[in-house]
Formats: structure tokens, sequence, C-alpha cells
């Protein structure tokens, strides 16, 4: 876990100190919730955006919102998240995770100083490597994405079109090439909304037996996690680019379900199903209209070393100690689970 008294030592906010408030697309998502949280704790001026203040899929909606708060600094939390659904919402889907980026990027790209940080997926990624992929490794092919990926890949492009052209001195004026854009991509992400953990432990107490994917790979995210990397990094003087925002380790869909159930149950949870009772299967006896990645490993080392020289952090979370603390405080607390675990 970060270490928030540090905040008091050594002040990684001062770039964010003086400024317009920071404008959050996605107030009501799991990231959007806890960058709430976050950003209240850090006592930083920020103004939450939801669905019915903006929405993403219009784009005058977006242009007026911006000229509105004329933000220096953009999160953008929200995202058409709804993997399967997004198989026959193409469109919509491109206007929210393609589209609606790119007008941000635009905007803050024009601005002296600003800083974009956006949220995207190892969904992006096809299963063209059985190792982790790290940020140079092309993303893609595209074709063999799941629609979602498509677009956020789309997103991911169109950001990096926007600042690539505004920090071309012919292009555009010379404050500018001060613009930076955080492009962070995460996996599995739990919190504060629906997620696998919370399905996982509702099952348990329902169902003796479950029956759980053990041939994808990847690393369990937690959002208030997320939240706090995307706001220290907007505080610090870390390069621009794309960065993998995932803890150490790896894990299976199977095996998290098991340390869960486990954990849950040390907690002394009413559990009905034995660890001994969740069945591996393969993804192929789990049919969905949208198909994942067996591989979603993400190299974090970028991230990392940006994190431990630039933004002032001394420690680096494991999957493991974030989803053992989620666990405990939702089963001690689900009302208030994943409100305040850093
Ligand atoms: N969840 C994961 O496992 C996962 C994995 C990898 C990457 N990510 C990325 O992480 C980021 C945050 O994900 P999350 O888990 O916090 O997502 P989430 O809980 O699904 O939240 C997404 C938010 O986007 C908002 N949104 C959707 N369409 C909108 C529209 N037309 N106008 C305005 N707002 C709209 C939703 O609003 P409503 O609340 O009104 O629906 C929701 O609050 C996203 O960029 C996502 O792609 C997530």
């Amino acid at each position: 876990m970060l270490d928030s008294a540090l905040y008091m030592i050594y002040s990684p906010f001062e770039i964010l100190d003086h400024r317009r408030p920071i404008l959050v697309f996605g107030r009501d998502g799991q990231v959007g919730r806890a960058l709430q949280v976050c950003l209240k704790d850090l006592k930083l001026p920020a103004v939450f955006l939801g669905r019915v203040d903006c929405d993403l899929a219009c784009e005058t909606s977006i242009i007026d919102v911006l000229n509105c708060y004329k933000p220096e600094v953009i999160i953008n939390a929200a995202a058409y998240t709804a993997v399967d659904e997004a198989e026959g919402e193409y469109d919509l889907a491109f206007a929210i995770n393609s589209k609606a980026p790119e007008l941000m990027a635009r905007y803050i790209a024009n601005v002296a100083h600003g800083i974009f940080i956006h949220y995207s997926t190892d969904y992006v990624f096809a299963d063209t490597k059985q190792d982790v992929y790290s940020e140079v490794d092309p993303a893609g092919p595209f074709e063999y994405l799941n629609v979602y990926g498509q677009s956020k890949l789309a997103g991911e492009r169109a950001i990096q079109e926007v600042f690539n052209l505004a920090n071309d001195f012919g292009r555009v004026s010379y404050a500018n090439k001060f613009a930076r854009y955080f492009i962070l991509r995460t996996s599995w992400v739990y919190g504060d909304g629906s997620n696998f953990i919370r399905t996982i432990l509702r099952l348990a107490g329902e169902r003796n037996q479950l029956k759980v994917v053990a041939d994808q790979v990847g690393a369990p995210t937690l959002a208030q996690w997320l939240a706090e990397v995307g706001v220290r990094i907007a505080g610090s003087k870390v390069e621009s680019g794309i960065y993998h925002a995932v803890p150490d380790g790896q894990i299976s869909w199977h095996g998290l379900a098991t340390f869960v159930i486990e954990t849950a149950a040390s907690f002394a949870q009413d559990i009905r199903v034995k660890p001994e009772n969740i069945l591996p299967i393969p993804a192929i006896d789990y049919p969905v209209l949208a198909r994942r990645p067996y591989n979603s490993r993400l190299s974090n080392a970028k991230l990392k070393k940006a994190l431990l020289e630039m933004a002032f952090i001394n420690q680096y979370p494991h999957w493991k100690e974030q989803v053992e603390a989620y666990v405990k405080m939702h089963v001690s607390n689900p009302s208030k689970a994943s409100k305040k675990l850093i």
C-alpha cells in the first residue's frame, strides 16, 4: 500500500496546487468513486462529472463542459465497459472510448502545462505473447481484439496522435509542448462497484460448487490504488506516455477465486463452497459474446520506476495484499468495502 504519511514529508502534489479544480469524468464508476475518496483525502479541489452532467456519447456535451470548467487537469475514469454488450454497440463504444478521450486530449493539449490522465486496458492486447507485455509491445492486432478492446485502443491512439501533433513545434503554440498525457493501462479492476471478487463472495454464500476459468491470467487491481497512481503521476514530473498500472504478481481467475474464498473463510465469513470445490475450467467452457485474452499480464516495471523515482513512494503493492484487505473490509462491512483502503 502507498504510505499516506509520506504526503506530510514531501509535497508530491506541488504541480497540482494553485490550479483550477481537476475535472474528473466517470464519477460513479469504480475508479471514479475511488478518485472522489483520494482527491478529498488529499484536499485537492476537483469537480466530478457523472453521465447526467456530461454524456460522453455526445460531442457537444463534452465541449460544453470543457469550455465551462476550463480545466488544466482532466482525469478520465469513464468508459463504455460492458465488454459483451459492446459487440452489438460498436458506434457507441467508439464514441465513448475513443472520440470522447480524443476531445479531452485536444483540449488539454492546448493548455500550457495541462495534464490528461486516461485509463485503458489489457484488452488492447490479443495474445501475441506468452510473457508479460511492456508498453513498447505492439497492441492488437486490431482485428483480433473484441469491440471494447478495439475502442479502447482507438482511444489510446487518438490521444497519442493529438499530443504528438501538439508537441510538434510547427503546428501549435510553444506553450503546448509542456502539456502531458498519461495512459494508464490496467486489468481486472475491483473497488466500489460490481466486480469479480464481489460476485465470487456472493456465489460462495449461495452455492456448494463453483466453476471458474483457469487459463486466463492477469493481475487484479484495486480501484483505490489506481486512483492514487493517477493523482500521483499527475502531480509529478513524470514523462508523458503509456504506463501499465498493475500491482506485482499474476494469477488466474480460478486462483483468484480460491484466494478470495480462503481469505473470506479465514475472516469467519459464512462460506458454503469449500476451496476444493472451486473447479478449474478452460475459458472455452464458459462461452461469452466477446473473446477475452488468455494473457493479460502487463509489466509494471516502467510505472514502478516512475513512482519510486519521481512520485515519492517507497513501496509497491502485490495484488495479494490488496485483495486480502479488500475481502477483509468487504466481509466485515460490505457497505464500506473499498472506500478506505489506502
Ligand atoms: N473494470 C475493469 O476490470 C477494467 C479493466 C481494465 C481497464 N479498465 C478501465 O478502467 C477505467 C475505469 O473502469 P471502471 O471499472 O471504474 O469502470 P465502471 O465502473 O464501469 O465505470 C465506468 C463509468 O463510465 C461511465 N460512463 C459510461 N458511459 C458513459 C457516458 N455515455 N457518459 C458519461 N459517463 C459514462 C459510467 O456511468 P454510469 O455509472 O452512469 O453507468 C460509469 O460510471 C475504464 O477506462 C476502463 O476501461 C477497467
